[in-house]
């Protein structure tokens, strides 16, 4: 029995193959529709959520599948004291598989070695976000038709925007990928994601203040949001919650095809006149990520 936990626990030909189904899934959305008829997921979310759960919900659905779960902390019997592991134990009585969200980094992985079912880290804390990045490998690929030898900016909160380290992880495994990190000094990438991914791996990376100077060399556009939940002190995330705002304006400079994803949800850092740009990538990015979900639960609940 498989979880997937932190992305690299799948290989590069495992999201190879994933990236392949939910191709497939895109073209031919019917042969599909019952291969996990019978099948119950289980949604833990202890951690507001709308694109994650939803499309989780939404990917179960579409494969003939059904859902059941909790969308708060507070109407689950956390709010009373019981621990992750015996949550975990207890939903495995009702359910196929779980995708689990939660404010403590770790959570999942400790629901995986709880449960008796295949757990899924729908994002633990500052710290991974596994899905996300499959959503945004098949945005990548999708958009730029390859996932090696390109140039990808990230913009905004590298201290705890776990979307971020997850992709960052994911990337090391691919061929001349350069990696330019653009946030404010006090939201810089941790030291553990630079010493153990990206000196480790020999990847190519720098880090700056500026969008601007980035802007021409990019291929891929990260941005991120600041992730206001994360931080001890509220004027210090007022001060540093608009130190990037991407506009058409600053688009001048940037090539003409370059792909701009975000996680999402978005607060300020991409302006809504973006949005019409083609090179504006961030809805398709939300699809992508529900196609990418149904390809994974289908991995792991060993459907053919
Ligand atoms: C991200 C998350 O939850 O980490 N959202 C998502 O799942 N698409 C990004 C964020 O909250 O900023």
């Amino acid at each position: 029995m498989r979880s997937l936990i932190d992305i690299k626990d799948l290989s590069l030909e495992e999201i190879d193959e994933l990236i392949e189904t939910a191709n497939d899934i895109i073209e031919n959305p019917e042969k599909y529709s019952q291969k996990c008829k019978g099948k119950k997921l289980a949604t833990l979310f202890f951690e507001p959520s709308t694109r994650t759960r939803l499309s989780f919900e939404a990917a179960m659905y579409e494969l003939g599948g059904n859902v059941l779960g909790f969308s708060e902390a507070n109407s689950s019997s956390a709010s009373k004291g019981e621990s992750v592991a015996d949550t975990s134990r207890v939903v495995s009585c009702y359910a196929d598989i779980i995708a689990m969200r939660h404010p403590k980094e770790g959570a999942p992985l400790v629901a995986s070695q709880n449960a008796s079912i295949p757990v899924i880290n729908a994002g633990d804390g500052g710290h991974n976000h596994p899905t996300q990045t499959l959503a945004d490998l098949l945005t990548i690929k999708r958009e730029k038709g390859r996932l090696d030898n390109f140039c990808i900016g990230f913009c905004g909160d590298l201290k705890f925007g776990r979307t971020v380290h997850s992709l960052i992880s994911a990337l090391s495994g691919y061929k001349n990928i350069k990696i330019i990190l653009i946030s404010p000094n006090e939201l810089v990438i941790p030291d553990y994601i630079k010493e153990e991914i990206l000196i480790k791996n020999n990847i190519e990376f720098v880090e700056t203040r500026s969008l601007e100077e980035a802007m021409p060399e990019l291929d891929v556009l990260y941005m991120t949001r600041v992730q206001g939940e994360r931080f001890f002190n509220e004027a210090d995330y007022i001060r540093l919650r608009d130190s990037y705002i991407l506009d058409l304006h600053k688009l001048e400079n940037a090539k003409k095809d370059l792909a701009i994803l975000h996680p999402l949800p978005r607060v300020n850092e991409i302006s809504v006149a973006v949005d019409d740009d083609k090179r504006a990538c961030y809805f398709k990015q939300v699809l992508n990520g529900k196609f990418i979900r149904m390809a994974l639960i289908m991995k792991l609940l060993e459907v053919k």
